[in-house]
C-alpha cells in the first residue's frame, strides 16, 4: 500500500482492508514497537471543516510514529481560493511525506490526490469517511470477535458516514441494512455498489424506510447527525423528517440482546440518540473514538513513504 492515497475504501480489497485493521490492532497493543516507524515524516493536515478526534488523533498518531504533523485551516490556506488546488498540492509534496485532508466536495481530495507526489488520506468529505469506517470495524471485531455475518444497522442519514459504512461492509462481508426517510437514502450507486461487492464476501446491503425492520435483530445499531458540517440551513427540516429515526430505548429494544451502540461523533443528544443509549453499557462509541488513533497509524504506516 506504500505510496497510495486513502480516498475511499473501495479503493482497498478486502485483504489490504483486514491487513490494516489487523496492523491497527497490533499497534493498539505494542505501540512501543512503532515509535519509530514514521521518524522525521511530515504529514500536512488541512481542515476545511470542524473537527475533534481527526485531529487529535492524527496529530497525536503521527507523533506516536515518530514523525509530526503542520495543522493548516481554510483561513491559513484558503484553498482554491488563495492558491489552487494544484498549487497547493505541489507544494505541500515538497515538503511532507503525507497529505490529510477534510472538506466539502470530494473532487477535492481526487484532485489533491492527482497533484500531489506524496500521499493524501481522506479525513472526511460529503461523499465518504473512510478512516472512520476502519476504526468503527476494528471496534466491532474487538467486541465481537469476527466481522463476517455481523449484521449492522445504520439508522439515520445516508450520509459521508453511511456510504463508508456500506463499503467497508462489503469487504469485510457485513450484512448492511440502513433505515433512512425517503429521500435522505444511500445514492443507489452506493448501494449496488456493495451488493456486486458483497456477493464475492457473503454480505447484503438493504435500503428500508422502517427504522425497527433494519434492528430487529442487529448487532450493531448505528447513527450519525441528521445533520452534517454544511448543511446547517437545513437542520429545522430535518429534525422534523429524522425524528421517527431517533434511536432510543423503545427502538434499540428491537436489536439482539448483546447489541452495541456506535456512533462516529459528534452527537446530538436528545436528536438521534437518547443520553440511555449513548450512556448504557451497550455504547463503545469511545472506543470507536480512540480506535480512530490506532486505524490512522496504520493507515499512515501503510501509504506514506
Ligand atoms: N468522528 C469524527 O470524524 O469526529 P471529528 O469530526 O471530531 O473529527
Ligand atoms: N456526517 C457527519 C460526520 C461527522 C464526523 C458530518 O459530515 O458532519
Amino acid at each position: 500500500m506504500r505510496g497510495r492515497d486513502f480516498l475511499t475504501i473501495r479503493d482497498f480489497t478486502h485483504e489490504e482492508l483486514c491487513q490494516l485493521v489487523g496492523l491497527a490492532r497490533e499497534m493498539k497493543g505494542h505501540p512501543e514497537k512503532y515509535a519509530r516507524a514514521l521518524k522525521g515524516r511530515a504529514l500536512a493536515l488541512i481542515f476545511e471543516k470542524p473537527s475533534l478526534r481527526t485531529r487529535v488523533s492524527f496529530d497525536v498518531g503521527i507523533q506516536q510514529l515518530g514523525g509530526f504533523a503542520v495543522t493548516l485551516t481554510q483561513a491559513e490556506i484558503n484553498l482554491g481560493k488563495r492558491e489552487s488546488i494544484h498549487d497547493v498540492a505541489m507544494n505541500l509534496d515538497r515538503m511532507t511525506q503525507g497529505i490529510m485532508i477534510r472538506t466539502f466536495g470530494h473532487d477535492i481530495v481526487e484532485q489533491m490526490a492527482e497533484y500531489s507526489r506524496v500521499p493524501v488520506i481522506n479525513g472526511l468529505t460529503d461523499f465518504s469517511h473512510p478512516c472512520q469506517a476502519i476504526a468503527d470495524y476494528m471496534t466491532v471485531l474487538e467486541h465481537k470477535g469476527r466481522l463476517g455475518g455481523i449484521r449492522l444497522a445504520y439508522v439515520g442519514d445516508g450520509n459521508n458516514v453511511a456510504n463508508s459504512l456500506i463499503f467497508a461492509g462489503a469487504r469485510y462481508g457485513i450484512h448492511v441494512t440502513v433505515a433512512s426517510p425517503r429521500g435522505f437514502e444511500p445514492a443507489a450507486d452506493v448501494v449496488e455498489w456493495a451488493r456486486t461487492q458483497g456477493a464475492r464476501t457473503g454480505s447484503t446491503c438493504i435500503v428500508t424506510e422502517d427504522p425497527v425492520e433494519a434492528v430487529r435483530g442487529a448487532d450493531v445499531v448505528y447513527t450519525d447527525t441528521w445533520t452534517s458540517m454544511g448543511q446547517e440551513a437545513e437542520a429545522d427540516e430535518r429534525r422534523r423528517v429524522f425524528r421517527p429515526y431517533q434511536v432510543n430505548s423503545a427502538l434499540f429494544a428491537e436489536a439482539s440482546a448483546d447489541a452495541l451502540f456506535m456512533h462516529c461523533l459528534p452527537a446530538h443528544r436528545g436528536e438521534e440518540v437518547t443520553d440511555d443509549i449513548i450512556d448504557s453499557p451497550h455504547s463503545v462509541v469511545f472506543d470507536q473514538a480512540e480506535n480512530r488513533l490506532h486505524a490512522q497509524k496504520a493507515i499512515m504506516f501503510s501509504v506514506m513513504p
